[in-house]
């Protein structure tokens, strides 16, 4: 039996498919215009997968990018826990099952959690309780998502809004010297559903949204999940400093799910937050669902934005309606 300890992030990496498409690209498809996209939503583009590309080759990409920067061994994986809501079948196997088997692995704890594009914050909770009990040594915290799959091209309501990528952390337990994931809130509105679903193809075949468009594609009520994601950003960053005794310029950087950097702006807005200190990309990825935030970090680790010993929130929301954020130290 391994001692308990706390969970660290020792590692990150992310990967998007090369194929980049810009809003004047897309322009030439359905009616919309770079403008509009840029100004009721910050988006310039998305990386879009092939065809032949599933959302476990998404995955496997990130997997190996924060193998090849952190120089870590498949060996040192002790689970594997996906978020996504595009998994490479529907319901079952598990996509992170896939996954283990694509890099190799056998026989660890390899399972998905549905949680919209909240699941990452989910996932990060779940790895920490993995980890900090001494169940396994360190989990593989991965979100990854081919958005573009469940897309109606169509739909100039929702095209515009998504890409294809994915991001992963590597959470271990940790020693005197490393950071620590101190807390998480997770919460869920499940009576906002029907506000952010697919509705055709599973077992509900009484939903009367089934036959609204292309049943089987995307579907969002983007006043009703802007309104929601606006009042639960504020919420989460209110309750993860409270329940720590925190304000928020104890707070280095937010690292929020990049949905529309209006949602952004008008929830630092409403907490009188300097909006400096929230980290956007959307420009260059668009909405990636359960991978942005990992994306995210990546990105800022990259850039030298992320310091040990700094402390970040980051916050989720989407479908479900989900939403929660982690405390983390770096
Ligand atoms: O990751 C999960 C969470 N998802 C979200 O957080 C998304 C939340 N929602 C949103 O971000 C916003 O509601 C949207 C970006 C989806 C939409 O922005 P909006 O300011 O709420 O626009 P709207 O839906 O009220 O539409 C305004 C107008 C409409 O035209 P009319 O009816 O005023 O003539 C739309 O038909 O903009 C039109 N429109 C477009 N025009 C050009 C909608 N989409 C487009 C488009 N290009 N792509």
């Amino acid at each position: 039996m391994i001692k308990p300890a706390h969970a660290y992030i020792r590692a990150v990496g992310a990967y998007v498919p090369p194929k980049r498409v810009t809003n004047d690209e897309l322009a030439k498809t359905v009616d919309t215009s770079d403008d509009w996209i840029r100004s009721h939503t910050g988006i310039g583009a998305r990386h879009l997968a092939d065809s032949d590309t599933a959302t476990s080759d998404l995955a496997v990409g990130a997997v190996k990018d924060l193998f090849r920067r952190h120089g870590i061994r498949k060996e040192e994986i002790g689970a594997i826990v996906l978020a996504t809501a595009t998994q490479d079948f529907p319901g079952f196997p598990a996509t992170a099952c896939v996954i283990q088997d694509k890099l190799g692995l056998s026989v660890i704890p390899a399972f998905d959690i549905a949680a919209g594009c909240t699941g990452f914050i989910y996932a990060v909770e779940v790895a920490r309780g993995l980890v900090s009990n001494g169940t396994v040594p360190s989990v593989l915290v991965i979100g990854a998502e081919k958005l573009s799959a469940v897309t109606d091209w169509s739909d100039r309501n929702t095209c515009v809004l998504f890409g294809d990528g994915a991001g992963c952390v590597l959470v271990e337990a940790s020693g005197e010297s490393d950071g620590k994931i101190v807390d998480s809130v997770l919460h869920a509105e499940g009576s906002g559903s029907n506000y952010l679903c697919i509705p055709k193809g599973g077992t509900n075949t009484t939903n009367g949204l089934a036959n609204t468009g292309k049943g089987d594609k995307l579907h969002m009520d983007g006043r009703s999940v802007y309104n929601f994601a606006v009042r639960v950003l504020g919420e989460v960053v209110d309750e993860l400093l409270s329940r720590n005794q925190l304000t928020i310029e104890d707070i280095d950087w937010i690292v929020p799910h990049q949905a529309n950097s209006r949602i952004i702006s008008a929830a630092a807005k409403r907490l009188k937050i300097d909006q400096d200190k929230f980290f956007m990309n959307i420009e260059d990825y668009a909405n990636t669902s359960a991978a942005s935030i990992p994306i995210a970090l990546r990105e800022m680790e990259e850039e030298g934005l992320l310091k040990r010993g700094q402390r970040i929130m980051t916050i989720g929301f989407g479908a479900g309606l989900t939403y929660g954020g982690n405390l983390i130290q770096w």
